[in-house]
Order: C-alpha cells, then sequence, then structure tokens
C-alpha cells in the first residue's frame, strides 16, 4: 500500500471513496451522504486544492484509492498552532493492515513539519476501531460532546480526542 497526498487530479476516486465511507458508516461523520452526492465533482478538487487543507490517500499497486484522511488548518491568529484530522476512512477490504495508521503517521509528520502544535478529532462514541486508531497513535480523550449528531433520529455523542505535538514523539 502506497501512501501519498492528494491532488486535484485524484478528485474522482476521492468522492467516490469518501461518498462510500459516508454510506457505510452514517454514524461515523458528521457529514451525511445525502448532503455530498448532491455536491459537485469540482467541490471535491476544490477541496484537494485548498491551502487550509491536505489529504492523503493510500492506494493499491494498482491505483486504486481505498483510504482517505485530511488536516483541516485553523487560519486566524489564536489557534494556526492547531488543525483537525478529518474524513478518515478505510475499505473494509484494505482494513486491519496499517492503512489508517500509516495515513494518520503521515498527517502527523507533516504536521510536525509545518510546526503545529495540536491536532484534534472527535469520534463517535462507540466506534472502537477508530478510537483504538487513535489511541494507539497517540490521541487521548479529553471529553464527551452529548448528542454531537443525530441520525435518522437517533443522537450520538462525540468523543473528542487531541494529539499534543510538543509531547509527542
Ligand atoms: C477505523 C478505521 C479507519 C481503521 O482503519 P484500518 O486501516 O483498519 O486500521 P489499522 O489497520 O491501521 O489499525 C490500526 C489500529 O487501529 C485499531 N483498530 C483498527 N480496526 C480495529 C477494529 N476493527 N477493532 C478494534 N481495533 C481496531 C487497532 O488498535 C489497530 O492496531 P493493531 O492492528 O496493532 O491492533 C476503519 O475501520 C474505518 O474506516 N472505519 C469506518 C469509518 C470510520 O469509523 N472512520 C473514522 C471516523 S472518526
Amino acid at each position: 500500500m502506497q501512501i501519498r497526498r492528494l491532488t486535484a487530479d485524484d478528485a474522482t476516486a476521492y468522492r467516490a471513496l469518501r461518498l462510500r465511507g459516508l454510506r457505510e458508516h452514517p454514524d461515523a461523520f458528521t457529514s451525511s451522504v445525502e448532503e455530498d452526492e448532491t455536491l459537485p465533482l469540482d467541490a471535491s478538487a476544490r477541496r484537494l486544492r485548498s491551502e487550509a487543507q491536505t489529504f492523503w490517500g493510500a492506494l493499491d499497486g494498482d491505483g486504486m484509492l481505498l483510504g482517505i484522511v485530511g488536516l483541516d488548518r485553523e487560519t486566524r491568529a489564536k489557534n494556526r498552532h492547531k488543525a483537525t484530522v478529518v474524513g478518515m476512512y478505510v475499505a473494509p477490504e484494505a482494513a486491519g493492515r496499517g492503512c489508517g495508521c500509516a495515513l494518520l503517521e503521515a498527517l502527523v509528520a507533516c504536521a510536525r513539519q509545518e510546526g503545529l502544535e495540536l491536532l484534534v478529532l472527535t469520534v463517535t462514541e462507540g466506534n472502537g476501531a477508530a478510537a483504538a486508531l487513535y489511541e494507539r497513535c497517540g490521541f487521548r480523550s479529553f471529553g464527551i460532546e452529548p448528542r454531537a449528531i443525530q441520525v435518522d433520529g437517533v443522537a450520538y455523542g462525540k468523543n473528542h480526542m487531541y494529539l499534543d505535538l510538543r509531547q509527542s514523539e
């Protein structure tokens, strides 16, 4: 599996994999497939071209995109030491082979190189696989936001996690 940064040229594959993740795991993401599939391909291209965001992909030997994750930077003077990990998804046929971890390692290395000090993310309560992945990569929980999202009328809390890049290696 190759891990590399995605560019606007990857928009079609990125959009397809993201929509698959949103469709297969409605509880895991704040975005919904119903809203995102109405967005044009150009919205994905713009996202991949944005200076505030960077995305990485995990690709198999045939160049098939099977995993994605993004870094969403803050831009204001008071919080631009911080960025959010967004849109982590690994297709089931590639899961359990270290893709999620490798994607996060690429993201964390880039964040460190840029001088970012703090990474934050949220995981839906009950998503044990994702929480275990983040903990394995050094993230720690700092609280649960009750009823953070509602999916088909059911409310789910969100576990807020952080990684202090000044302390961890
Ligand atoms: C969560 C997810 C990204 C994990 O990706 P992955 O490529 O399978 O993860 P890895 O193989 O790199 O596993 C790394 C660690 O994560 C944890 N983990 C991964 N899958 C797990 C599972 N099914 N159960 C428990 N722990 C799991 C383990 O700690 C694992 O380390 P180990 O192999 O040494 O035990 C993937 O299952 C996924 O996309 N899930 C659906 C979408 C989602 O929940 N996204 C996260 C939104 S916050």
